[in-house]
C-alpha cells in the first residue's frame, strides 16, 4: 500500500514537472515568436485594448500572430473577393484586407450588432477603409444571397456551425481558392473524450473530419495558436 501511494505521489510529481517545464518552454518560446514577428500596426493595438476593455470574451480577437499570419497568407493569395464569417471586432478583416488586389472588396459577416459598431469604427480609420462591406445577421442566411466568387474565406464563427458553412459557402469559392478555419485545435478538446452536451468540441470536430476527406479539396491544420485548418479548392 505504502508502496503503490508512494508510486502515485512519484508520477504526479515527474508529470506536473514536466508540464511545468512545457509551460515554460512555450511561454519562451512565445516571446520569441512574437519579439521575431513584424511589429503591429498602432491602430490594430489600440483595437485590441478597446476589445479587451469593452467586450466580453476579448479572447475571440485574432491578435498579433494570427493578424499577422492572415495577413501574410493574403498577401500571398492576392485576392479579388474575401468572405469572412465572424467580423467581431474587426481586427481579423483588417488584417486579411490587407492582401486584397487594388480593386478588391473583403465581405464580413456577424450577428452581433454591438462588436459591430466596433468594427465599423476601427475599419472607418484603417487603411483599408472602403475595401470592407459589413453585413449585419446570420452568415447562413446572408452566403446564399452574395452572387461573388471567393478567392479566400476566413471561417470564424459559431463553432457548433463550421460543417453548415463550409457546405453553404462551398459553391461560392473559386476553383483554387482557399478556405481557412480557426479555432479547429479547440484549446486541445478535440484529442479529449467529449463531453456528451459539448456541442463546440462536437462541431469543431465533425468538420476536421469532413474537410480530410473531402476529395473536392486539399487540406492541411496548421498549428498555429488555437489550430487554423487550411483548405485549397481544386
Ligand atoms: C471568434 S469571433 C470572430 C473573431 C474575429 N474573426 C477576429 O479574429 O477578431 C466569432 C464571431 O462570430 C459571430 N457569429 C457567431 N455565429 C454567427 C452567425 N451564425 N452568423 C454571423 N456571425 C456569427 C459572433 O457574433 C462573433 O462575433
Amino acid at each position: 500500500m505504502i508502496t503503490s501511494d508512494w508510486k502515485i505521489a512519484t508520477c504526479r510529481l515527474v508529470c506536473s514537472t514536466i508540464l511545468n517545464k512545457m509551460l515554460e518552454i512555450n511561454k519562451d518560446i512565445e516571446k520569441y515568436i512574437l519579439e521575431h514577428t513584424s511589429l503591429e500596426d498602432e491602430l490594430l493595438r489600440e483595437l485590441t485594448r478597446i476589445t479587451h476593455l469593452k467586450v466580453l470574451q476579448p479572447r475571440m480577437l485574432s491578435g498579433k500572430i494570427q493578424g499577422c499570419i492572415l495577413q501574410m497568407f493574403s498577401k500571398m493569395i492576392s485576392p479579388k473577393y474575401i468572405l469572412e464569417i465572424g467580423t467581431f471586432t474587426g481586427y481579423s478583416a483588417i488584417c486579411l484586407a490587407q492582401g486584397l488586389t487594388d480593386e478588391g472588396v473583403l465581405h464580413t459577416i456577424d450577428i452581433n450588432d454591438e462588436t459591430l459598431e466596433i468594427a465599423r469604427e476601427y475599419i472607418s480609420r484603417s487603411n483599408v477603409v472602403g475595401k470592407i462591406i459589413i453585413h449585419e445577421g446570420n452568415a447562413l442566411t446572408i452566403i446564399p444571397q452574395l452572387n461573388i466568387l471567393f478567392d479566400f474565406v476566413f471561417i470564424d464563427g459559431d463553432k457548433r456551425e463550421y460543417l453548415e458553412y463550409y457546405h453553404t459557402v462551398f459553391d461560392k469559392v473559386a476553383p483554387g481558392g482557399f478556405i481557412f478555419a480557426d479555432n479547429v485545435l479547440w484549446d486541445g478538446k478535440i484529442v479529449k473524450e467529449i463531453k456528451h452536451n459539448d456541442r463546440y468540441t462536437k462541431g469543431i470536430v465533425e468538420f476536421n473530419d469532413f474537410v480530410v476527406t473531402d476529395v473536392r479539396v486539399e487540406c492541411i491544420l496548421l498549428p498555429f495558436r488555437d489550430g487554423i485548418m487550411a483548405i485549397r479548392k481544386k
